[in-house]
């Protein structure tokens, strides 16, 4: 472990960091792991600083990972800041960084598929928009898991379906890891942090809080009684302003994410929503009712 405060251990090579990992583990070290795609912003060292109050040696990696996107240009577009993202993880006070290649993370192709039962989770919502992303996202953090036997996963709520999945990837696949869910971290005006922020035009970053101002109203109108396909269609509606294009506002069951109808049968209800801002697609939830 590096011992000045400003030192940071890179790896590149996942054989090295398990290596280095598997000493840490023998003097009975607890692992936090923080998986990313870089560009990182406040919402992800939110990540890394509950790992690192949690943990004995906090891990980030950083890794565009090409399987989970399902428009190529995407993927050529993905913000790519690594100098910058390393020298926020050094003065968050991060120790290990990884950035591996893709010939590491899938050293025999990424042409598979990971055998697991995600029960019905990555059908709806971000996977009926974005068909084969959730498989990209399963197949890259398992490997992140394989690779870095972590005891804490550290992942944040904005991506709620996400996140879901890979619980119940977790409890599937019987991996020895707790995950931790982190609360969404916004801008003043609301708007949920995401490196695809920084690609809005100015006109669309003003408008861009609607969509908090609209979860908001959400959560007043169920709490009034209203019935979440009449919420759904408003907040649709009231989403649809200029240059806005909502194309989903879900209220759904925080652990099944089906569609709720009848709020009384769900102790955990969630408006998730996806909005393309011009040509940008931001997503965005709230807990509406219960606790995660
Ligand atoms: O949320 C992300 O940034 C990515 O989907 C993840 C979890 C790092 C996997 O590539």
């Amino acid at each position: 472990m590096p011992n000045n405060e400003d030192e940071i251990l890179i790896f590149e090579d996942s054989e090295k960091l398990s290596e280095f990992i598997y000493r840490e583990k023998n003097k009975g070290k607890k692992i936090g792991f923080t998986p990313t795609m870089g560009a990182l912003h406040d919402g992800h060292f939110s990540l890394i600083r509950r790992s690192l109050a949690e943990n004995d040696v906090s891990i980030c990696s950083i890794f565009v990972n090409p399987t989970q996107f399902n428009v190529p240009s995407d993927l050529v577009k993905y913000p790519r800041t690594i100098e910058k993202d390393i020298k926020g993880l050094r003065d968050e006070g991060c120790p290990v960084v990884f950035i591996p290649s893709s010939e590491d993370i899938y050293p025999n192709g990424s042409d598979y598929k990971v055998e697991v039962d995600l029960k019905g989770l990555d059908e709806m919502m971000e996977g009926k928009k974005r068909p084969g992303h959730f498989e990209g996202v399963v197949q890259v953090v398992k490997r992140l898991l394989e690779i870095t036997s972590c005891d804490h996963l550290y992942m944040g709520q904005k991506d709620y379906q996400q996140f879901t999945i890979i619980k119940e990837m977790i409890k599937d696949l019987e991996m020895p890891v707790k995950l931790v869910v982190c609360p969404i971290l916004r801008d003043e005006d609301g708007l949920a942090k995401s490196s695809r922020n920084t690609r809005l035009t100015e006109s669309h970053r003003r408008k861009a809080p609607i969509i908090f101002r609209v979860l908001t109203q959400a959560k007043d109108w169920l709490s009034e009684g209203r019935a979440p396909v009449e919420i759904s269609m408003k907040a649709t509606e009231y989403l649809n302003i200029q240059d806005f294009k909502p194309e989903y506002f879900d209220l759904i069951d925080g652990h099944t994410l089906e569609k709720v109808r009848n709020t009384d049968h769900h102790a955990l209800i969630v408006a998730c929503t996806a909005v393309w801002a011009g040509t940008v697609r931001l997503i965005d939830n709230m807990i509406l009712k219960g606790e995660l």
